[in-house]
């Protein structure tokens, strides 16, 4: 199979760095604004101190119109430049000449929502820019990679009553009237910074806004924007924000540093937001907010994402990215310092237990199959496809670890050093590590082991008891499988954080000479840093239990032979909440695997008794006591299987929570539920948002015992409900169990969301989701909803996203028909909006470990899919690799 695109342009590869001939200084833009035809004229200060002046400038610019360039003041002509295949070259620059262009733009024909587009509609839609990673070229003419940072100052004009709010980022600098009902308003950014953080916004729209005083006492203005109707969601998004400024100044001792800091939400966006210095941009998803239509969940990601992007200030913006390789330098690291915030602002176990299940869900099954890449990967073809979870979550994990190994007050230091250092640079992940280092004195170059292989590493752990030393050996070993483009892989440091229990459930102290002198402790970080090591435990009476990998310390798979009564006991006493529940979880594993015959039956009754004990008689939290309760999802069992069959683990898995559900009983079940119903007030705290959690988890499990019962309250609570929350659990019982109160509640769903398309977004998830063979017929159906278009990113992906990608049992049908009605939507969206159609097209991922039938099916659809001509650069790289 030959894919026609992508044989034909070479991959980039990081280890062909070469630092820019040419700088830019200062630049000014100056941009007429108009829906159809926009026109940018751009005034670029050169600087090539050391490039000879034969050295052809070499500019990037995509669809651009020229209109007019000139070199030092004169007009080119056409022989002292070319501009062909997205590259303008001009001849006779020296150090210090000045550029001039100007070039026409097509922002409402602008689909794939890159450079500057249309968000909404021609007569009431907004304009607004995307820039990360390659969309400045498509705006201007410029060497547009993140290691040219430049001063920019920006004058945007346009009609007034068109577009009454003219945005960009920077500092404002004046604005005014213009003849024939035109305005102005320029910006202009005191730090210099790349391309990529470029962003202008024009339209109407409303605004929410209050002053910030910053530790240093400098007042700045937060100011949201949003459309009209819903700028009364925007004030949970600005709470977060503060939150979220106070925190880094406390944290990190970080302050924010311009007049202003400007948010803005679209309904149009190709990813969750934007870090555009001075103006955030955000899918409408990650910053509207209101009980009506927001469940807690989403609450929690607003303020995660709002914090996220305004971490970028500093790790990103002030400190960024020599070049795109070292995207994780930026976005694991600031998705690390959202997670530190996340769970300081709500519940470290519960955050934990959220990142780790991404992770599973979704990094180690990346890290598992044909498009594995490093966090730091060696080569792409198109960056966007490298905006992953190995770049974010894995590389956040990555980052955990430093932070692990250097204490709270290191990797303070350690930061510290690396702004001072760094900032208004462009860095290398080499250059975090050395500062992380020499701030602690500690060598942290074997971590860049972590960065440069691919694979999930597994961490092989067993212990040997010696009553008459009284001593217990842990032996740890790693082995990483070897990929083909990495045959001999390293040894990688694995920080081992660990306890001992004894058969009571109690911690031991720790004694031996990895555990350091003074006053024993209960819990330690051991490294293994070998292929394999023995730590020696001292003075233990009896056999003990290992509670391993707390808080999960790093981002491996363990494999250790517990017994089912051994985690039992762990998911009964251990103090550390996420190894409870991760006890929890790979008994459930034990348990999905005993119901397949092959195995030990006891594992399913241990984790049953176990976690029925938990739900009679324990004081955990109730939202713990909901995690508690779930096991494993159907990706993460996938991914332990060699031959995947959706259908059977979808049907297996059911057969797992019958028997907890058995275990508990009906009537304990329904008397928790009726329990946590009482409460109908609808708060926020994380006391009701808990009891939310176990409410739905509660039904869920009723469900499968006393369908009819269940489905009487769903509907109740559907009718009754006083938040999104409550509302969508309840008609997601009753759309997965395809109960008879189903149709009814989704047609009042769907009424009463008509003009919310995010609300209307979770009515196509809620049925694209239905397992099995009937999800099919649901989605061909949804396609034809009035409300379903391709065009707009959040709907395809609350549509075919939750079908091909949060649906197993649903999309891998045995016929392939899923694979085929996915794979023809891939390829209409593709002429649309390359970005979206490759990072769904990711959902194939897992293709060829599926049983024979099912691989074949999924062969063929690919098959077909690599065959056409007319594939994007993005969407053929993801089929060219996934088809390796
Ligand atoms: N830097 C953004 C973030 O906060 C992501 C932008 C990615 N955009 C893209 N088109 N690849 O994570
Ligand atoms: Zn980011």
């Amino acid at each position: 199979m030959t894919l026609v695109n992508e044989l034909a342009t070479p991959p980039i590869r990081l280890r062909d760095y070469h630092q820019p001939a040419w700088s830019v200084d200062t630049v000014e833009l100056e941009v007429e604004l108009d829906i159809d035809c926009t026109e940018v004229s751009s005034r670029l200060v050169l600087r090539g101190a050391a490039t000879t002046p034969s050295t052809p400038l070499r500019l990037d610019g995509e669809g651009l119109e020229l209109l007019a360039i000139s070199l030092d003041g004169k007009a080119l002509g056409s022989d002292a430049y070319r501009y062909d295949k997205g590259v303008l070259e001009v001849d006779g620059v020296h150090d210090g000449s000045v550029l001039q262009t100007r070039v026409r733009i097509r922002p409402a024909a602008n689909t794939a929502l890159e450079g500057l587009y249309l968000s909404g509609s021609r007569d009431s839609g907004f304009l607004l820019t995307q820039c990360e990673a390659e969309g400045f070229r498509h705006i201007t003419f410029f060497p547009d990679r993140p290691d040219v940072l430049a001063r920019y100052t920006v004058t945007l004009r346009a009609d007034r009553a068109r577009f009454p709010v003219l945005l960009a980022g920077g500092n404002p600098d004046g604005q005014g009237g213009l003849a024939d009902g035109r305005h102005w308003a320029r910006f202009v950014d005191p730090h210099p910074r790349p391309s990529y953080l470029f962003a202008l916004v024009a339209g109407r729209l409303e605004h929410i806004q209050r002053e910030y005083i910053t530790a240093d006492g400098r007042p700045v203005k937060l100011v949201i924007w949003s459309e009209a109707n819903v700028i009364d969601c925007c004030h949970y998004a600005l709470d977060a924000l503060e939150r979220a400024m106070r925190w880094d100044e406390r944290t990190y001792g970080r302050q924010y540093d311009l007049d202003v800091f400007h948010v803005v939400a679209t309904h149009d966006f190709n990813m969750g937001a934007m870090e555009n210095k001075g103006l955030n941009i955000f899918n409408a998803k990650y910053l509207l907010a209101d009980p009506d239509s927001s469940t807690d969940e989403e609450y929690r990601a607003v303020e995660a994402v709002v914090a996220h992007e305004y971490f970028h200030n500093w790790t990103g913006n002030r400190v960024t990215c020599r070049d795109w390789f070292q995207l994780s330098l930026k976005e694991g690291l600031t998705v690390f310092r959202e997670q530190q915030f996340s769970a300081e602002m709500n519940s470290p176990p519960l955050k934990r237990i959220e990142d780790v299940s991404l992770l599973r869900r979704t990094q180690f099954p990346e890290d598992a199959g044909p498009l594995a890449h490093p966090v730091r990967p060696a080569e792409y073809r198109e960056i966007n496809n490298f905006y992953t979870a190995t770049v974010y979550e894995k590389g956040s994990e990555l980052v955990r670890m430093l932070a692990g190994r250097l204490g709270q007050h290191g990797f303070r230091h350690g930061m510290d050093l690396y702004f001072e250092r760094h900032d208004g640079q462009a860095a290398t992940i080499e250059h975090f590590l050395a500062a992380l280092g020499d701030a602690n004195d500690i060598d942290l170059t074997p971590y860049l082991a972590w960065y440069a292989q691919p694979g999930t590493p597994r961490l092989h752990a067993k212990g040997q008891y010696d009553p008459a030393r009284r001593e217990y050996t842990l032996t740890l070993s790693q082995q990483m499988r070897p990929a083909s483009s990495q045959p001999d892989k390293m040894p990688l440091p694995i920080p081992v954080k660990l306890s001992l229990f004894d058969q009571h459930g109690r911690m031991l102290p720790l004694h031996g000479e990895d555990f350091g002198g003074g006053i024993p402790q209960t819990e330690s970080v051991i490294v293994l840093d070998k292929a394999a090591q023995h730590f020696i435990f001292r003075h233990v009476d009896a056999p003990p239990v290992p509670s391993l990998l707390r808080g999960f310390s790093a981002p491996v798979v363990l494999e250790c032979d517990y017994t089912p009564a051994e985690l039992a006991l762990l998911l009964t006493h251990d103090a550390d909440g996420f190894n409870r529940w991760e006890a929890g979880q790979q008994l459930a594993m034990l348990a999905f695997d005993s119901l397949q015959g092959t195995h030990d039956a006891k594992a399913c009754d241990a984790w049953c008794d176990a976690l029925a004990a938990l739900f009679q008689h324990s004081t955990v939290d109730d939202a713990l006591l909901a995690d508690l309760l779930t096991p494993p999802g159907e990706i993460e069992f996938a991914d332990r299987q060699l031959e995947v069959d959706p259908a059977k683990i979808h049907v297996r898995r059911q057969a797992l929570q019958h028997r907890l559900a058995t275990h508990i009983g009906a009537q304990a079940l329904l008397e928790r539920y009726r329990t946590l119903a009482a409460d109908t007030s609808h708060r926020l705290d994380a006391g009701s948002q808990a009891g939310r959690r176990l409410k739905r988890r509660v039904l869920e499990l009723l469900a499968l015992l006393d369908a009819d019962q269940a489905h009487d309250l769903a509907a109740r609570q559907f009718e009754n409900a006083k938040g999104m929350t409550d509302r969508l659990a309840a008609l997601g019982v009753l759309v997965r169990d395809r109960a008879w109160q189903a149709a009814d509640a989704l047609v009042s769903f769907r009424e009463r969301y008509a003009d919310n398309p995010l609300a209307l977004d979770k009515w196509f998830t809620v049925q694209a989701q239905v397992p099995g063979e009937a999800a099919l017929a649901i989605v061909q159906q949804l396609e034809g909803d009035p409300a379903f278009t391709l065009k707009n990113p959040n709907r395809a992906r609350a549509l075919f996203g939750a079908f091909a990608s949060a649906n197993p049992s649903g999309f891998h049908r045995i016929d392939g028909a899923g694979y085929r009605l996915f794979a023809e939507r891939l390829i209409q969206l593709d002429a649309l909006n390359p970005q979206i159609a490759a990072r769904l097209a990711t959902a194939f991922n897992g293709w060829q470990r599926l049983e024979p039938v099912r691989r074949e099916a999924a062969r063929l659809a690919l098959g077909a899919l690599a065959q056409r001509q007319e594939l994007s650069r993005n969407l053929g790289e993801i089929i060219g690799n996934v088809l390796q």
